[in-house]
């Protein structure tokens, strides 16, 4: 009889868990670390597991980094002591960082910002030696950019001409809208988020870079520098490590 398999949320909390406790027995997290932690629904059950391994007694001496006010909240409930980038303690530079991603390259190129936190997430992923990506099945496709679409950071008052330099670049925009909210998603650095998609596979590598290029804009979700590791919870219960 074949067992039930995991649904979505399941294998994210699964991911998570397995990427903390791997990285701990692996001895790639360990005590006095400086760890970026990242934004969305994967991301939280892998801070829940450092929290968890914080109070065994396992891991001393953390110091994290938030990448959003959702991860602040996190940290300051289970009492992981969360820095500034640029605290003394810190540097501007990190030991480790592990966050989610809304899809992942066979190239481990990365679709990030579903949860419009891309900015502090790029600049905690650049800035760490070592980064780590964990997943459900659904997040590996075989080419990014035409599918799930693509959040873009812009300066509210470039918002016209930002939108009409994109489509030079061969990508429809969609401002993104609010929930429980009238009016655009501000994040949390007080920007607006458009939605990018192209309908034929960009060049993550080069679009990372010339989307920057543009006046107005602020950041964009593709990650394709420093590589991670990317641990990939499957249907079937096993974690697949990329
Ligand atoms: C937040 O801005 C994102 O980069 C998330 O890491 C990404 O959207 C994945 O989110 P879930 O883990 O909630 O699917």
């Amino acid at each position: 009889m074949s067992e039930k398999e995991l649904s979505q949320g399941e294998q994210k909390i699964l991911a998570a868990r397995t990427a903390i406790d791997t990285l701990i027995n692996e001895k790639k997290i360990f005590s006095g670390m400086k760890i970026g932690l990242g934004t969305g629904s994967t991301a939280m059950p892998a801070v829940q597991r450092l929290a968890e391994r914080i109070k065994d007694g396992t891991l001393k001496d953390i110091k994290a980094v938030a990448t959003s006010f959702q991860t602040t909240i996190a940290c300051e409930d289970l009492q992981i002591p969360v820095f500034s980038m640029n605290a003394k303690q810190i540097c501007g530079g990190l030991d480790l960082a592990i966050d989610g991603a809304d899809e992942v390259s066979p190239e481990k190129n990365l679709i990030k910002g579903g949860g419009a936190a891309l900015l502090l997430e790029k600049i905690v992923a650049y800035n760490a030696k070592q980064f780590v990506i964990v997943a459900d099945s659904s997040k590996t496709v075989p080419s990014i950019g035409t599918k799930f679409p693509l959040p873009v950071e812009i300066i509210p008052e470039a918002r016209v001409s930002v939108i009409r330099e994109i489509e030079k670049l061969g990508a429809a925009c969609t401002l993104r809208q609010g929930v429980k909210k009238a009016g655009p998603v501000i994040t949390d650095n007080g920007n607006l988020i458009l939605d990018i998609l192209w309908q034929t596979p960009p060049d993550p590598v080069e679009m990372e870079k010339a989307l920057n290029r543009i006046t107005g804009v602020v950041e964009n979700g593709f990650f394709t520098q420093n590589k991670p590791i990317v641990f990939v919870a499957q249907p079937d219960a096993t974690v697949k490590r990329l």
